[in-house]
């Protein structure tokens, strides 16, 4: 409270009046002062000191009631039962969550972008992107292993509502599965969805519909996301990337350890699988979809959007999955009286920040952008009361919108026409290089490789036409640490004035975005991560509780793979043990 004066102190609060006590509890809740006449100290310096204290119990009466409230009304775990919901109400018959994760992407992202996009466009300095229109709070990212969590723990906290350990996918810290939104979902007659632009198999989709001990147990996650599953079939729609999980070993594209055909065992349960553009485009936008729907195309990652813009007759957008799912599963659901859950994930944003690439991320943050803008206009059309609730999982990069170039002091400018002239990114020049140098270039001389890298690399993809020799050698002849990709991804920042403080995910918080503040009341302001997890099921009335009972119920825990040992951290934080030191020595950091 900005009062000039200490409450009770001798000075002033003994010559208080007694005749204003509206005034001065007034003025005791706002912190606004109160101008009072000077009066002599005695019985109403008593009365004063009885009435302040009144207010201040009163204050903080106020205040716990309000905390029980909020807490009641945002964790209870049936939902229906005397739960009062509160600012805009929430509907009481059928209704629809979109929930969407842009991987990685902390404050810092929007930034990065929003500049970035300003001066593409040409643009005025108050051009925001749609997402930040929508901005109504912000999470608190750690998992129960550490302050820095993967997306194994960040999707946990979402899916169940718990915190557990990195690389958790849908188990608690003691290794046993937790019921999911989507689960939960599914049993209480919902229809439900996966769009996703990386592996339909990787943590994020993986811990809606899948639980294993470990987030590597990606050709076990397939076998629950196409219905090898306690609980069946839970999943009416997955779109996205991560083929090879699904084919055997020795299949063309395949990657499984064992030789199943996972797309065959999704098809004798009733799935349409596609796996190409012509088999998405077929789709007419959702418009000729049939559920259960598994659309895989990509082997692995579907490529990032800076790439994908060039090839888009090969891969479809984020924007049109996102459009295509809700068009599908509000078709399905239209006769009936349950809505849909879906997540819907900007996968590579994560992507772009592993590879400290900030071309890359403002391509992928773009996308995210119009996915989002798209889901925004699919809500205004439809019919059935519908919420969207956007976060991100954790930071990645520890991107930062400045960057130290000398030892003397910094302009303050970081340069984002760099980040205009690149038409790809690091990890599409890289495969370029690799290829170059697999094939014919491998036989040309040195200096017709160095003008490969100038030329062909450097120039047309990233823009860049002032390297060094050194740069060009460092690429054709990388060490082990610093794969080409860092290295492309590094010359653009440095030109750029972009910073990142790791290859690995921060601990910084991360926004909280929501078609409305009224729906989505709950998650104002900052919250933890597991409280995103804990409204998506409130606000479709869903007992994730009952299905952890249900899937507690098999006979051994082996369905969640193996533990891997007592050797994984799961619920307490490390502690400082030397590293620097110790890693300090061979880390080459006075390069970076
Ligand atoms: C695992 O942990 C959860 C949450 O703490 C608890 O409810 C459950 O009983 C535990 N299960 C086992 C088998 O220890
Ligand atoms: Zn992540």
């Amino acid at each position: 409270m900005p009062r000039e004066e200490p409450l009770l102190a001798p000075r002033h609060s003994s010559e208080h009046s007694s005749i204003r006590s509206e005034d001065e509890e007034d003025a005791l809740l706002t912190g606004q002062r109160i101008n009072r006449p000077e009066q002599q100290r005695g019985w109403a310096f008593w009365r004063q000191v009885g009435l302040f204290t009144w207010s201040l119990v009163a204050t903080v009466a106020v205040i716990i009631l309000a905390v029980l409230y909020q807490h009641s009304a945002t964790t209870q775990p049936h939902g229906s039962d005397g739960l009062t919901w509160g600012p805009g109400g929430k509907p009481t018959g059928k209704r629809n969550v979109i929930f969407m994760v842009s991987d990685g992407m902390g404050p810092t992202s929007l930034s990065l972008t929003r500049s970035f996009r300003q001066l593409e466009q040409g643009l005025p300095i108050d051009d925001t992107l749609v997402i930040d229109q929508h901005q109504i709070g912000t999470s608190r990212t750690r998992s129960s292993s550490s302050l820095i969590t993967d997306s194994a723990a960040g999707a946990t906290a979402f899916s169940c509502g718990h915190k557990s350990y990195n690389g958790a996918i849908s188990v608690l810290p003691n290794h046993t599965a937790c019921g999911t939104v989507l689960e939960a979902a599914h049993l209480a007659g919902y229809k439900t969805g996966l769009v996703v632009t990386t592996r339909i198999t990787d943590a994020t989709p993986a811990c809606f519909a899948s639980h294993a001990n470990r987030r590597e147990y990606e050709d076990l996650i397939a076998e629950q996301e196409v219905g090898e599953h306690p609980l069946g079939r839970v999943v009416d729609l997955l779109l996205g990337g991560g083929r090879c999980h699904f084919l055997p070993q020795d299949a063309d594209g395949g990657c499984r350890a064992d030789d199943r055909d996972l797309t065959k065992v999704a098809e004798d349960k009733g799935f349409h699988y596609i796996n190409d553009r012509d088999g998405f485009d077929g789709l007419a936008l959702g418009q000729n979809a049939e559920l259960p729907l598994l659309g895989l195309f990509a082997e692995k990652d579907i490529p990032f959007e800076i790439d994908r813009r060039q090839v888009n007759d090969v891969y479809p957008s984020l924007e049109e999955m996102a459009r295509t799912a809700l068009a599908a599963l509000s078709k399905a659901t239209e006769a009936g009286d349950k809505g849909f859950f879906i997540m819907i994930e900007g996968s590579r944003i994560d992507h772009a920040g592993h590879g400290n690439d900030p071309a890359a991320q403002v391509h992928e943050v773009l996308a995210y952008d119009r996915a989002f803008a798209a889901v925004l206009d699919f809500i205004d059309k439809e019919d059935t009361p519908t919420v969207l609730v956007s976060t991100s999982d954790h930071e990645t990069g520890g991107l930062a919108v400045a960057r130290q170039l000398h030892k003397s002091y910094p302009e303050y400018k970081w340069l984002p026409d760099v980040l205009a002239k690149a038409s790809h990114s690091s990890e599409y020049l890289e495969n370029k290089l690799n290829e170059y140098l697999g094939e014919a270039g491998a036989k040309n001389s040195l200096k017709n490789q160095r003008a490969y890298v100038r030329e062909e690399l450097l120039k047309k993809g990233l823009g860049i036409d002032d390297a060094t020799d050194e740069e060009v050698d460092s690429l054709l002849t990388p060490d082990a640490d610093q794969p080409p990709k860092y290295f492309f991804a590094d010359m653009i920042s440095r030109r750029a004035q972009v910073g990142w403080s790791t290859h690995g995910h921060s601990g910084a918080d991360v926004n909280i975005y929501a078609s409305s503040s009224k729906d989505v009341w709950p998650l104002l302001g900052n919250h933890e991560n597991i409280e995103v997890g804990k409204f998506l099921a409130s606000y479709l009335d869903l007992d994730v509780d009952a299905v952890t009972e249900k899937l507690s119920q098999q006979d051994s825990l082996s369905w969640l793979g193996d533990q891997l040992g007592a050797n994984i951290r799961v619920d307490q934080l490390d502690s400082y043990h030397g590293d620097f030191r110790k890693r300090g020595e061979d880390c080459g950091c006075d390069n970076h």
